[in-house]
């Protein structure tokens, strides 16, 4: 395949039918569709959550979708079609979000991904991810999910302030 002229920018609306589309076949397949268009326009449109695409010239070819809460943020969905696969663009649109983190003050990032998702896994943890907790039942009730988390920074500690005794002459 030729070389990827990857871009990435904040989402549009004219994009919410691929992203929901992506969502469906790669991310909930045999869940049932929960992200429909209609629900990633909710999400484009709340303030506190942030939608990327990754573009190869004008093509969607992934997506991203985080949200931030006051110290923690996190990632909703994160999908990349096939044939785009391995070819670092998920790399690319965690990067975006992770600078975006480091900037609002974020301590961590959480994400759910489905126990049997070997891809997610590896990428997860080759981007320091790591597992956080099982949790049973947690896609609708059918399927085990794995939290992962990410520390960015600890938190700040609690200020302290030093009175300094003024020397005069
Ligand atoms: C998980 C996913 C987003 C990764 O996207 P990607 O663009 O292929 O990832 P990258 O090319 O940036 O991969 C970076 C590194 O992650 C790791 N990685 C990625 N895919 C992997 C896989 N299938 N197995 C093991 N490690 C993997 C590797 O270390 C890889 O580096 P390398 O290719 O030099 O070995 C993609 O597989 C995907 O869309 N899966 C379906 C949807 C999904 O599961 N989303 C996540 C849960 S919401």
């Amino acid at each position: 395949m030729a070389s990827i002229d990857l871009s990435v920018r904040l989402a549009i609306d004219s994009d919410a039918e691929t992203i929901a589309a992506m969502s469906r076949d790669l991310i909930e397949a045999g869940l049932g569709w929960q992200y429909r268009p209609s629900r990633i326009r909710e999400l484009m449109a709340d303030r506190a959550t942030v939608t990327i695409v990754g573009c190869d010239h004008d093509r969607v070819v992934g997506f991203a979708v985080m949200t931030f809460g006051d110290e923690r943020a996190h990632l909703v969905l994160m999908a990349v079609v096939p044939e785009y696969q391995r070819r670092g663009v998920a790399s690319e649109l965690l990067r975006w979000l992770l600078e975006s983190a480091v900037v609002a003050g974020t301590t961590a990032i959480h994400l759910e991904l489905r126990e049997h998702n070997v891809p997610a896994l590896g990428f997860y943890r080759a981007h320091g991810f790591s597992e956080a907790r099982e949790l049973p039942g947690y896609y609708r009730g059918r399927e085990a999910g794995i939290r992962m988390a990410r520390v960015l920074r600890s938190r700040a500690p609690v200020p302290t302030f030093r009175r300094t005794r003024r020397v005069d002459g």
